[in-house]
């Protein structure tokens, strides 16, 4: 058996040429950890823009930005090698998950990981369409808590989905149609899309009265404060992913940088109502989540995958770019074109 493992890496940070398909030494699985052979990996926005080097002074700090750097958080797979003291996963398991930010990222053919941000994999869905979402999934879940959304609370409530047709916002519209909360999607050049159970109105937030019992923001930093304003005087809260604490923090330092976003979240909070919880959310692997995922995801999946093999790596990050319709999924087990 071959001790090596394919990656796509990048040699220094920039455009998607930076990326190259290299042998790197197959990963051992230390104490706590398994290795996954990678049946698919989602190439997602953050992907993208770690790959331009946004995000790098805080990634430095996690020891997430050493070069040449492999990108990628999700993971399909098949367990390779099982660590010491790992208990609940085996050789041969077929798992799913997703791991924090690292240089030895998921888009290879192995990634060594701990064993608690994989779970056993539902069967009877494809790869590459499970691998579309647990780094959503678990980023959605991560809004829903800072904005205080629960489904207790949720029944029968007004909640805007801003960015509704991209990966977060799919998945936060299903979990909320479950959940039975009144949807407005908006946001977004595609229109949602047949199939789906919401409101398909698309308005302008200028146009909308304030009565949402929460607002998402998934799509741009410049619609937070319109959307703040949409939020009813008895509003349970708001989360945002695109805010611009890394983007802050790249740019003025740990510290100036630290303090800036401190202030400009401050600002933001100020313009919801009282009582409201305000968020800047930020993914983050969550054992628990991910089992909950096992058990719901053929509720979640994606109507449209775009699938590459691992020497495609490029075109992914341009159709990812490009925001092409339909997820960009790498199959690194698919044979690779070295030349
Ligand atoms: N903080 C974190 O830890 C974290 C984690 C995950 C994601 N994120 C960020 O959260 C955002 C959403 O992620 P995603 O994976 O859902 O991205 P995505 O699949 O690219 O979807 C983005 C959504 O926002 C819409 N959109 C983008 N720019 C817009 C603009 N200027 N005005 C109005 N709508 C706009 C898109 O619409 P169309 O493409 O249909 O036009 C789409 O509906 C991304 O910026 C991502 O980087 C942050």
């Amino acid at each position: 058996m071959s001790r090596s493992s394919f990656a796509a890496t990048i040699g220094q940070f920039g455009g998607p040429s930076q990326l190259a398909v290299g042998a790197l030494p197959r990963p051992q699985a230390r104490a706590g950890e398994i290795v996954v052979e990678v049946e698919a990996a989602s190439v997602n926005p953050i992907d993208v823009r770690r790959r331009a080097g946004y995000g790098r002074r805080l990634m430095s700090l996690l020891g997430a930005a050493r070069l040449p750097l492999v990108l990628g958080n999700d993971f399909v797979g098949k367990v390779a090698a099982v660590g010491r003291g790992v208990s609940g996963l085996r050789e041969g398991d077929a798992v799913f998950g997703a791991i924090p930010p690292s240089s030895r990222g998921t888009h290879a053919t192995h990634v060594a990981l701990k064993a608690v941000h994989a779970a056993l994999r539902p069967p009877a869905i494809e790869a590459a369409t499970l691998a579309a979402l647990p780094y959503n999934y678990l980023t959605v879940m991560r809004a829903f808590e800072g904005a205080g959304i629960t489904p207790r609370n949720a029944a029968g409530r007004e909640v805007l989905v801003h960015g509704a047709t991209g990966g977060l916002g799919r998945i936060a519209v299903a979990l909320l149609q479950q959940m039975g909360a009144r949807i407005t999607a908006s946001g977004g050049r595609r229109s949602a899309g047949p199939g789906q159970l919401f409101d398909q109105r698309s308005p302008p937030l200028a146009a909308l009265a304030p009565h949402f019992a929460a607002t998402l923001n998934f799509a741009s930093w410049d619609d937070e404060p319109a959307l703040l304003r949409l939020l009813a005087e008895d509003a349970i809260g708001h989360a945002t992913t695109v805010h611009p604490m890394l983007g802050l923090l790249d740019s003025a330092g740990v510290v100036r940088g630290g303090l800036a976003a401190l202030r400009a979240k401050r600002r933001m909070a100020a313009l919801a109502p009282p009582g409201a919880r305000y968020a800047w959310s930020v993914f983050r692997p969550d054992p628990a989540a991910l089992s909950a995922l096992a058990g719901s995801a053929a509720t979640l999946l994606p109507a449209l995958v775009e699938t590459f093999r691992l020497d495609q790596v490029a075109e992914a990050h341009r159709h990812v770019e490009r925001r092409d319709p339909g997820r960009a999924i790498l199959l690194p087990q698919e044979h690779i074109d070295l030349n």
